[in-house]
């Protein structure tokens, strides 16, 4: 499964970057408005960050539009794949961008009838939020299983991008569900990697090293 960071932040996509786990970057339009800077800057400085996709995703809700907004972006790099939102314009969208070759991201996914259609419409990545179908009391990990089980049956090409991940223990629920992708925020990366046993471990390694003598 690779790791993408949610997020619109440069220096925690360059501190997470930096540690080489990451296989690409997925953006949407509240975490870019959280930065206030302009976007496209923003996305040209986090597409030389990372050597995978990085999603962009449009803000028109009409079919024009939206292949409008994708055409500057696309302009930026050709790391940069549109995030489309899980509506009839959003499926046109991506039929005729996947159809011309281009890579796209059908986001705010939350049933797999939608995933279904994601998949039809020739969609690179389908965006499962995880974490908010969990904030309705219902079981996000559930979902992402039933469309990974779907897709694997059917050998759909659509990649299932695990997002809305909130913790650790949903990282490991994406990956045992057969996500092809999970994208996460630099908090939880900063999560999965510590470990009181492997900071105790260095500590004692580190003390006994220094009194180590070379065997005199
Ligand atoms: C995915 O592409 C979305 O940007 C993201 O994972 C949404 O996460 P949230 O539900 O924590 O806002």
């Amino acid at each position: 499964m690779q790791l993408f960071i949610d997020s619109a932040n440069v220096d925690e996509i360059r501190e997470i970057a930096a540690w080489g786990v990451l296989a690409g970057v997925t953006t949407n339009p509240s975490l870019a408005a959280k930065e206030g800077r302009d976007f496209t800057v923003m996305l040209a400085e986090i597409c030389d960050l990372v050597a995978g996709d990085v999603s962009a995703e449009v803000v028109a809700t009409d079919t024009a539009g939206m292949l409008a907004e994708a055409e500057p972006l696309l302009a930026v790099s050709d790391k940069v794949t549109i995030k489309l939102p899980l509506t009839p314009d959003g499926l046109a969208a991506c039929r005729t961008l996947s159809d011309r070759g281009v890579r796209t991201n059908v986001t705010l996914c939350f049933s797999a009838t939608q995933a279904i259609l994601a998949a039809a419409a020739g969609a690179t990545y389908v965006s499962p939020f995880v974490g908010r179908v969990d904030d309705t009391a219902n079981d996000g990990i559930a979902l992402l299983e039933e469309i990974c089980a779907i897709y694997a049956t059917r050998g759909y090409g659509t990649k299932v991008l695990a997002a809305s991940l909130r913790h650790p223990q949903h990282v490991a629920q994406a990956a045992l569900a057969g996500a092809d992708v999970a994208t996460l925020p630099a908090k939880v990366f900063h999560q999965m990697v510590r470990h009181p046993l492997t900071d105790r471990g260095l500590e004692q390694f580190l003390a006994d090293w220094a009194g180590y003598r070379g065997g005199a």
